[in-house]
């Protein structure tokens, strides 16, 4: 009854860990979880009443399929002052989070047996997408020592006649990491003179620690022409609730078809998110965004000294986002197995490296409570003390 396409995608690590954690929580076992990739925070008061405004007002109707001309503008202008970017707002289409927007992109440029290069720990989404499309996700691998990133080596070694798409994650979830100026135009270098489309999906600009973000198509004329830049408010403005993301890109066509395929399957998203996202692209919770920045980087401060003193256990301090990919290839060579027998014996909820194409690893979000989190680090320290012997 099933398609062959849907049998290519493979099932959750996250909802299997979760639903773990909920049955043992129906047990009366007492769970703290490190899993959720959001915030803990509230959406910003401003952005609340710009959304109730909006429906008092009955702004409830169609729109059109690409965004309201409003917030097209306001993402336009954000982009011009955040990443120094010119886009029209006919370069810009919202979708239903970041993720549909990566949805819908695959699904209008991807072909059957061309090549998506993830540079791996990735977000779990990409190769699934990619696969769904029946294109081929090429895997680069990386590790701590080269910061979790590629270099242009890995690139140019891994680029074929089939290559179609780089998918960039900066800052990146699993890892934290970030790319630098150098380290784009390094990579960018290589991508001169092939036909190659870059995807930077920048979920996590704001939410960076200590460096300066740089967004990939900001780089060069050419990097600008073959980027396309993915974006959206549910990470840095706690908006994941919301389903609001959106891609930029002066490719005409690539827009054209784009809006053709949002057109005929969900249309506009949710006409009160877009009034409500609004303020928040104009710069007008840029205070709240910063509280909630410094709350996450006094708490990866405290984590990573954690973890560190922990016997068996490293990770780097992360550059940007809210999770920790913590090495674990010194107690376990199988992080699922790993993050089970942890939840079992413990309680704590953490994902299995594996999840993000990286055996010997756990992510640790730290979007909760510094108290839980350093409960939370204690109880795996234990876990870990007692494995070891
Ligand atoms: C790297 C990255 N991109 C995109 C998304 C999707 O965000 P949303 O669909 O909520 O906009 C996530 C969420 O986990 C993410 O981590």
């Amino acid at each position: 009854m099933l398609s062959d396409r849907i049998q290519t995608l493979s099932p959750s690590l996250t909802i299997a860990i979760s639903s773990l954690a909920r049955d043992l929580k129906a047990q009366g076992k007492d769970i703290l979880s490190f899993s959720a990739g959001e915030p803990d925070f509230s959406t910003p008061q401003p952005i609340k009443d710009a959304a109730i405004k909006a429906i008092n007002e009955g702004f409830t109707k169609y729109t059109a399929v690409a965004g309201i001309p409003e917030l097209l503008e306001a993402i336009a202008t954000k982009l011009k002052r955040d990443n120094g970017l010119d886009y029209a707002p006919s370069d810009i289409i919202v979708s239903n989070g970041a993720k549909q927007a990566l949805f819908n992109l695959f699904q209008t440029v991807l072909n059957p047996e061309d090549e998506v290069i993830i540079p791996a720990p990735y977000w779990v989404t990409y190769p699934e997408l990619v696969k769904y499309t029946g294109a081929i996700p090429m895997i680069i691998e990386t590790n701590e020592i080269a910061g979790f990133k590629i270099t242009a080596d890995q690139l140019r070694n891994t680029i074929t006649p089939q290559t179609k798409m780089l998918i960039l994650t900066s800052p990146s979830n699993p890892t934290g990491s970030v790319y630098s100026k150098q380290e784009l135009e390094a990579l960018a270098e290589v991508l001169k003179g092939t036909n190659i489309l870059v995807v930077s999906d920048e979920m996590y600009e704001k939410l960076v620690y200590g460096i300066k973000f740089v967004a990939t198509a900001s780089i060069s004329e050419d990097m600008y022409q073959r980027t396309v830049t993915v974006n959206g408010l549910s990470k840095s403005v706690a908006m994941t609730g919301w389903r609001f993301g959106y891609l930029a890109t002066p490719n005409k066509t690539l827009i054209a078809a784009m809006n053709k395929l949002q057109s005929q399957s969900t249309s506009n998203i949710n006409s009160i998110t877009q009034k409500a996202a609004i303020p928040a692209l104009l710069g007008e919770v840029d205070d709240d965004i910063e509280t909630m920045r410094r709350a996450f980087e006094a708490r990866a401060d405290e984590a990573v000294q954690l973890f560190n003193a922990i016997e068996g256990l490293s990770v780097l301090k992360p550059e940007g986002a809210f999770y920790l990919f913590v090495n674990i290839k010194d107690v376990s060579n199988d992080s699922i197995e790993f993050c089970k027998d942890l939840l079992q014996a413990t309680g704590v909820a953490v994902i299995p490296g594996i999840g993000f194409g990286s055996q010997g690893y756990f992510r640790f979000s730290f979007a909760t409570d510094i108290i839980t989190i350093r409960e939370g680090i204690r109880r795996i320290e234990k876990f870990i003390k007692h494995t070891r012997g």
